[in-house]
């Protein structure tokens, strides 16, 4: 169980008032709000233990580089994994794009096959259109069904033994659907496919198994689970970093340098060309001590909590409309949703007015948003620090906005 009171005094943002009314943010799907907990961290980095990283000879330098490497150590064990298999990105647009581009120099051939699904964020689809025809290899896409849930059996005749890449998103950033990626992980590493997971939306809210889930590269921000912006995560498996050559290339990941060529540094080093994100690293470390403290289940439950509750509320009103699968447990802390004959963008606006806080638009995920028949929608999302009592509200405040409309 969460105290949510307690968290949310954690939280200055959240004393905010917005048109005269109290905060209610429903929108920790596009970024999360930030404990005071991380702000410290990094203004404590700025103000006491600022240097440059990996370069310096002096002891700040010694003490920042060791309070990056630590928050490596740090994410690695959150997620279980090594510290060498941790590269910090900008987030996971950036980590998505190395691993596209590392995977295409080393493992893609014309006519090679990549499947993605029809529920991707860009983030997780252009990086592979990219690549597709960089290589002239073939791009599919994985349909969903009705219920907003992947088509199994199209997967298993879309993977063939030329299939190189399955790249899918775990749980949905606008249908909320928890993808079964551990089955289709079992066969696609059957036709030697490498299997890469956009973790932006559940690492931040359940814990994750990297063996468990079967992914052999994955990425996460660290912005969507209470860290700085600026900072993400690409796991990768060791093999396949070792393989891959650097996709930024300049200071601080190389071995030798010549005038005409050069040798690279070992991951994870190979893959942070240039000064990296320091405070936000710390930042970051400091979150995922957060998230442990509160416990990745209580978390998750909380957040399935607070989405059935909206889930519920949102069924019950006759003039809307929900996307994604019914049962809370099969999705992660969101829901999005449109209001029949009216914008999202006036939902959104109208809602604001109460002082509620969701996003409204395409998600950057417009594919699906064409496959579901509509140009925009509302979507609600949850974290820790959200209450019954705001989701209460904000259902109470949809009522306003429809009545207010007719
Ligand atoms: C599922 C999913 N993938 C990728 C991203 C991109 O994350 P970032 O903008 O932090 O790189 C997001 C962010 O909205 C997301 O929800």
């Amino acid at each position: 169980m969460i105290n949510v009171a307690t968290i949310r005094a954690d939280f200055p943002i959240l004393r905010r008032l917005e048109n005269g009314k109290p905060l209610v943010y429903l929108d920790s799907a596009a970024t999360t709000q930030k404990p005071r907990q991380v702000i410290e961290a990094e203004a404590r980095f700025y103000e006491e233990q600022n240097a440059n990283v990996r370069r310096g000879l002096y002891s700040l330098a010694y003490e920042a580089t060791e309070l990056y490497e630590a928050a490596r150590t740090k994410v690695a064990g959150f997620l279980r994994a090594s510290p060498k298999e941790i590269v910090f990105t900008r987030g996971t647009t950036e980590a998505l794009n190395l691993a596209a581009w590392a995977l295409g120099e080393t493992r893609l051939s014309p006519g090679d096959r990549i499947l993605v699904t029809e529920m991707e964020h860009h983030a997780n689809l252009l990086p592979w259109q990219e690549l597709a025809r960089r290589k002239n290899a073939e791009l599919w896409a994985i349909p969903i069904t009705k219920e907003g849930s992947l088509d199994l059996s199209i997967f298993r005749k879309l993977l063939t033994r030329r299939t190189r890449v399955v790249a899918l998103v775990h749980i949905s950033n606008v249908l909320g659907t928890i993808n079964p990626v551990p089955a289709i992980a079992e066969e696609a590493h059957k036709v030697g496919a490498v299997v890469v997971v956009d973790a932006a939306q559940s690492v931040p809210h359940m814990s994750v198994d990297l063996r468990e889930l079967g992914a052999d590269v994955l990425a996460f921000s660290g912005h969507k689970m209470l860290g700085p912006t600026g900072i993400g995560v690409l796991w990768a498996r060791s093999d396949l970093l070792w393989d891959w050559p650097p996709f930024l290339t300049g200071g601080e990941m190389i071995r030798e340098v010549w005038l005409d060529r050069a040798t690279w540094a070992d991951p994870p080093a190979r893959f942070e060309a240039g000064t990296p994100p320091i405070a936000q690293a710390i930042g970051l470390a400091t979150a995922v001590e957060y998230l442990d403290a509160v416990g990745m289940t209580a978390v998750q439950t909380h957040g399935q909590e607070l989405t059935a509750l909206a889930l519920e509320g949102l069924l019950a009103r006759p003039y809307v409309e929900v996307y994604g699968p019914r049962d809370p447990e099969q999705r992660g802390a969101l829901v999005a949703f449109n209001v029949h004959g009216i914008h999202p963008h006036d939902v959104a606006t109208l809602l604001d007015q109460e002082g509620i806080c969701i996003r409204a638009g395409h998600h950057c995920a417009q594919p699906l948003h064409r496959r579901l028949g509509i140009p925009a929608s509302c979507r609600a999302s949850f974290y820790v620090y959200n209450t019954k009592e705001e989701v209460e509200f904000f259902l109470f405040a949809l009522n306003r906005v429809w009545e207010g409309m007719r």
